[in-house]
């Protein structure tokens, strides 16, 4: 009895504490979970232009029309307040919503499943700590015969890999992390992996590029010449971290991802990425500069006459400020379609807590025309150690109207 009583003392004086530290773990583990958040990107594609972070309405552009992005704040009725931790843990890892409503690929559950159980965990402890928002959920606009939810069962079956990520044993911790964030929750093969005609991403060409929602997002693995092999592991870290190095700037959808997602990563996880791109081998090509066509004579004088009071006539730019166009991936991808994007509608830097200011390149869409697109990208495209097939004026064409589209929406 009487050591009964005193353990109870004990218990009794360790109440406090015991309570204080329960509120201290998830104190932290609401903080892991808005960490993980962040790698997920899950603002980005949760919030509509001008609304609330989180409360969805955004419209998800794929290649069978258009989704909407649902509420995620823990507003009962139109969140997912009224989800148990198992529901959304279920959504997370297999895409399948409660009531067994399953969910469109849009949502990138096929990365995402990656995560540990314990990393959704948090995220879902995170997001119940968001103010509520009224937000009803939009249905999506799909071509027939896709807006059968059930369908996707088959697609599943066909592209879908279910599982938590498994380590690597051959390979250091490091470069674990690194695969567990780039083919988890950081989803980059989501746009830098191309998709068959389902929209299933080819495994076997992961990270060699990927077309989404009008932009080519370029090979990011080690091939050196329409990767980016020739990035020292600081280079890639810098680019994630600050929105820039002395290689490249980001701009329109990548722009976005490092704004909300990678500049706000602690640098050990970037490193970690950076250490498991640059271990991705690619499928490098041989390819051989154009020479002697009249296309580059055409080019080089728009070149000199448009381009080269920033990116300087020998194409090595400004460091920092303007890119140098020798080695750059974008040009030198098998899909133009992001340079042409650039030249048409001009960019805009990243802003980021590193670099607020951004820079600059002006629109040319006005003032030239799509064979002197063509010709100054196919000039470029084959200069400074550059080889890439021609740039034709029927791709420019195709880019132009699909800018004109955005527009008028
Ligand atoms: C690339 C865009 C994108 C990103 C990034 C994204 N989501 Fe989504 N999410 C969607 C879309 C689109 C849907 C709706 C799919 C549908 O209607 O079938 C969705 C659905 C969901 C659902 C199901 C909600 C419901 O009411 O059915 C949950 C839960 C969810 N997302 C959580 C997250 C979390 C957590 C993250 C970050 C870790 C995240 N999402 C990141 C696009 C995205
Ligand atoms: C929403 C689509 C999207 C997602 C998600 C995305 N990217 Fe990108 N990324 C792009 C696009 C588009 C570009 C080309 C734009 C540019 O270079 O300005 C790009 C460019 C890049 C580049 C520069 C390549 C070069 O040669 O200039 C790197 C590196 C990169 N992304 C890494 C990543 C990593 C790592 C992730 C995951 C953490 C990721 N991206 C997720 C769309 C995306
Ligand atoms: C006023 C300065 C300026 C002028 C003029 C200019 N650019 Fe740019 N250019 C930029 C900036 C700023 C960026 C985006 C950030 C970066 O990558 O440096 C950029 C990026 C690019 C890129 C992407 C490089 C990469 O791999 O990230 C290409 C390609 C490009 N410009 C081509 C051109 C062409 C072709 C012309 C002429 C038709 C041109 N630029 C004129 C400033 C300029």
């Amino acid at each position: 009895m009487k050591t009964l009583c005193s353990l109870l003392t004990v218990f009794l004086a360790l109440t406090p504490f015991l309570r204080a530290h329960a509120a201290d773990t998830s104190a932290s583990r609401i903080a892991r979970g808005r960490y993980l958040a962040t790698a997920g990107d899950c603002v980005a594609c949760h919030t509509a232009d001008k609304g609330k972070p989180f409360a969805g309405g955004r419209p998800i552009e794929t290649p069978f029309g258009i989704i909407y992005s649902p509420n995620i704040t823990p507003d009962r009725d139109t969140g997912i307040g009224g989800w148990s931790d198992d529901q959304f843990y279920r959504a997370m890892h297999t895409g399948v919503g409660p009531s067994g409503r399953h969910l469109y690929p849009a949502f990138p559950y096929p990365y995402f499943t990656k995560a540990t159980h314990e990393d959704v965990s948090a995220i879902r402890a995170y997001l119940d700590t968001l103010e509520p928002v009224k937000n009803a959920r939009k249905e999506p606009r799909l071509t027939w015969p896709l807006d059968w939810r059930y369908l996707l069962r088959g697609w599943n079956w066909l592209y879908f890999d279910e599982g938590t990520y498994r380590a690597n044993a051959q390979k250091s911790p490091e470069w674990n992390r690194g695969a567990y964030l780039v083919e988890g929750l950081g989803h980059c093969g989501a746009c830098h992996t191309a998709t068959n005609f389902a929209g299933g991403a080819k495994a076997s060409e992961a990270l060699e590029g990927g077309m989404l929602q009008g932009w080519f997002a370029p090979n990011i693995t080690g091939d050196r010449r329409a990767g980016i092999g020739s990035w020292s592991t600081e280079d890639i870290v810098d680019y994630l971290k600050t929105g820039r190095n002395s290689h490249s700037g980001a701009t329109g959808l990548m722009a976005e991802v490092i704004t909300d997602s990678t500049s706000k990563l602690d640098r050990s996880d970037l490193h970690a990425i950076a250490a498991y791109l640059e271990d991705m081998p690619g499928h490098p090509q041989d390819v051989s500069p154009l020479q002697g066509s009249p296309t580059l004579a055409a080019g080089r004088a728009i070149y000199r006459d448009s381009c080269s009071a920033c990116h300087q006539y020998d194409g090595k730019g400004v460091p920092k400020l303007f890119s140098p166009l020798g080695g750059s991936a974008l040009l030198q991808s098998r899909d133009h379609t992001t340079a042409i994007r650039l030249v048409l509608e001009g960019a805009r830097t990243a802003p980021t807590d590193a670099r607020p200011t951004t820079a600059a390149m002006p629109a040319y869409g006005w003032k030239l025309s799509d064979a002197e697109v063509a010709a100054v990208l196919t000039y470029v495209g084959n200069s400074w150690g550059n080889a890439t097939p021609e740039v034709a004026a029927s791709d420019v064409r195709t880019v132009r109207e699909r800018l004109r589209l955005e527009h008028d929406h």
